[in-house]
């Protein structure tokens, strides 16, 4: 009788295993005056992040966690506007949050004059590693998360945090589980900034299963398909950068790309690596877009030229295939 009820609850633990609850899950529920559905700022050593509850959040269910970084000179309200993520019509689950770029004065002789950006920029010095793991920290104390669903995303220097910085992090690149970067400027300080804009990139995630999705569009005047000198340092080619993802990921010589579906002629998907690795880097090309969230609504980004799918519910598909792979596999 006693050796059953062992073997029962090791089937019941081992079906646990498939989320890591964080400590928030203890609490009774949300924070006083807080309720699904609903934002709320929160800031941590004086900077602030707008924290989206999600409808269906709920005490013992563990949820989703997406970070999703702004553009340079943007906001977490215009994020929040451009990458639908917390539109009913694509999330009600996940939470999401907004962290804060660090301010530049964009006009002499007034302080109260001023746009936001992230450490990715050469004028721009900030510790946005220890912000994003200050947030998580709090996040998880606070909310009942899943600790193994822990996604970032983020649009053009948002973009450069999240897939040069976070995830050439060796801690953070083990916190987070993926990565998808839209039309991100990756700078990178070279000696020799010139074409084809390929050199090497500094990264040592001391990882080698990063999931990578990347989104560019062909005709972005900002942050170049081709690579580019930009503010003193240097852009890579973005196929190029890609790719040295799969190299990472030891998938490099296993690619294949094709529409990405019948009716975005003019949009290709590139996956790296096979079988259960099949995607694990994944590269989206609009060529008919530019500096871009892609989506098929109008949006501050596209002013009416909108693209030919939405980037968002590939982004959260990409997420929900890539958890964190704690109990085995190919982890480290
Ligand atoms: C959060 O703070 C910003 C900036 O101060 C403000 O504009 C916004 O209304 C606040 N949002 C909420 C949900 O309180």
């Amino acid at each position: 009788m006693r050796t059953l009820q062992f073997l029962a609850l090791g089937a019941i633990s081992s079906l646990a295993a498939a989320w890591t609850p964080s400590p928030g899950c203890q609490l009774q529920g949300l924070p006083e005056g807080q309720t699904p559905g609903s934002f709320h700022n929160a800031t941590v050593d004086g900077r602030r992040y707008l924290v989206f509850v999600p409808p269906e959040y709920a005490i013992g269910n563990p949820a989703p966690l997406v970070l999703s970084y702004h553009g340079g000179s943007r906001s977490p309200e215009n994020q929040r506007d451009l990458d639908l993520l917390t539109d009913p019509d694509f999330n009600t689950h996940r939470m999401v949050v907004y962290p804060e770029g660090t301010p530049r004065p964009t006009c002499e002789s007034d302080n109260t004059c001023y746009k936001r950006y992230w450490s990715v920029d050469p004028g721009i010095d900030a510790d946005d590693k220890s912000f994003t793991r200050d947030i998580l920290t709090a996040m998880k104390e606070t909310y009942c998360i899943d600790t193994d669903a822990v996604h970032a995303t983020g649009k053009s220097q948002g973009g450069g945090i999240v897939g040069s910085t976070l995830a050439c992090d060796a801690d953070l690149a083990h916190t987070f589980a993926a990565f998808a970067p839209v039309s991100g400027s990756f700078y990178t300080d070279v000696d020799v900034c010139e074409p084809p804009y390929e050199f090497e990139i500094p990264c040592d995630p001391h990882r080698h299963d990063v999931p990578m999705l990347e989104f560019h569009g062909g005709q972005d005047t900002t942050v170049a398909y081709s690579g580019a000198s930009r503010r003193g340092v240097c852009l890579p080619n973005i196929p190029y950068w890609v790719e040295q993802w799969a190299v990472n990921d030891g998938i490099s010589h296993e690619v294949e790309t094709t529409p990405l579906a019948a009716d975005t002629p003019n949009t290709y998907i590139t996956r790296y690596g096979r079988g259960r690795k099949k995607g694990l880097v994944t590269h989206v090309l609009a060529e008919n877009i530019a500096h871009d969230w892609p989506s098929t609504r109008t949006n501050s980004d596209n002013e009416g030229a909108v693209a030919e799918f939405d980037a968002t519910p590939l982004i959260l598909h990409f997420f929900d295939e890539h958890p964190l792979k704690k109990h085995g596999g190919c982890h480290g």
